[in-house]
């Protein structure tokens, strides 16, 4: 395998499960299982390559209009995968971190959200964001009103004064963002980091998902000249 330039930040948009199951027949519950041993492989994958930051969309704000079963089967199976992989997460050096407010979520889950953060709070070797009743907009609302609450002055509101009061303030902005399932949209993911993330979208439902569309999708990027505004011939003389 030719040598891979790793991302510091991949954001995944983990999307398809549902027709995963009901194309082998199988309920919805079951196309999210299965996604929960691809979010573990993925994460450990990431992990090894060395990349520093993964983001997962897990449950956004908007899925809680799912029907009630549905909600509470993901939330039930994302406490059995935190309870299952704490001690894992923790041998691997990666640090547990949620974007989204974890108040507003079902008891179980805090506990043990709170619990694994704790736990993993001094690891280093990578950062795993769950977006976890996450809504970007709600994001971009919730920066603007900390920087109100905080009576910053006009001259003060910057990027980086913004960016620090998101959810993943201190956190470098996705250089990759992969979404699964030939869905061609974001769902209202990273709206203010995704200023220039590359994307890249598969056919392939989540529970397909592997290590080795993982590194396609890293080798993609390499093969990508990131202009940032620039002309490519700027870039090519190294300027
Ligand atoms: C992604 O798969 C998991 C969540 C959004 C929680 P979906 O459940 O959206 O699967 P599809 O899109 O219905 O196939
Ligand atoms: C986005 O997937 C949210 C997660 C992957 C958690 P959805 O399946 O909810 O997105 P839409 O509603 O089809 O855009
Ligand atoms: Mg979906």
């Amino acid at each position: 395998m030719p040598e891979l330039n790793i991302p510091a930040h991949i954001a995944i948009i983990m999307d398809g499960n549902g027709r995963w199951a009901k194309q082998r027949g199988l309920p919805r519950t079951e196309g999210h299982k299965a996604g929960t041993e691809t979010a573990r492989a993925v994460v450990t994958r990431c992990r090894e390559l060395g990349v520093k930051h993964l983001t997962l969309y897990t449950f956004s704000k908007e899925n809680w209009s799912r029907p009630e079963s549905e909600v509470k089967t993901l939330f039930k199976l994302l406490t059995t995968f935190l309870t299952r992989e704490e001690k894992s997460l923790k041998e691997q050096g990666i640090r547990l971190k949620v974007l989204g407010e974890i108040d507003d979520m079902p008891m179980a889950v805090r506990q043990v959200l709170k619990h694994v953060m704790r736990q993993t709070k001094n690891c280093t070797d990578m950062t795993l964001n769950l977006a976890l009743n996450y809504s970007g907009r709600d994001e971009i609302l919730r920066a603007t009103k900390a920087l109100v609450a905080k009576g910053i002055s006009v001259d003060e509101i910057t990027e980086e004064a913004f960016a620090a009061e998101l959810w993943t303030g201190g956190q470098p902005d996705p250089d990759l963002i992969i979404r699964t399932s030939g869905e061609l949209r974001l769902s209202n993911y990273l709206l203010f980091q995704c200023a220039y993330s590359e994307f890249y979208f598969t056919d392939i439902f989540w529970p397909d998902f592997s290590s080795e569309e993982l590194e396609k999708a890293i080798a993609v990027l390499g093969n990508r000249q990131r202009r940032f505004g620039k002309t490519g011939d700027q870039l090519d003389n190294g300027e």
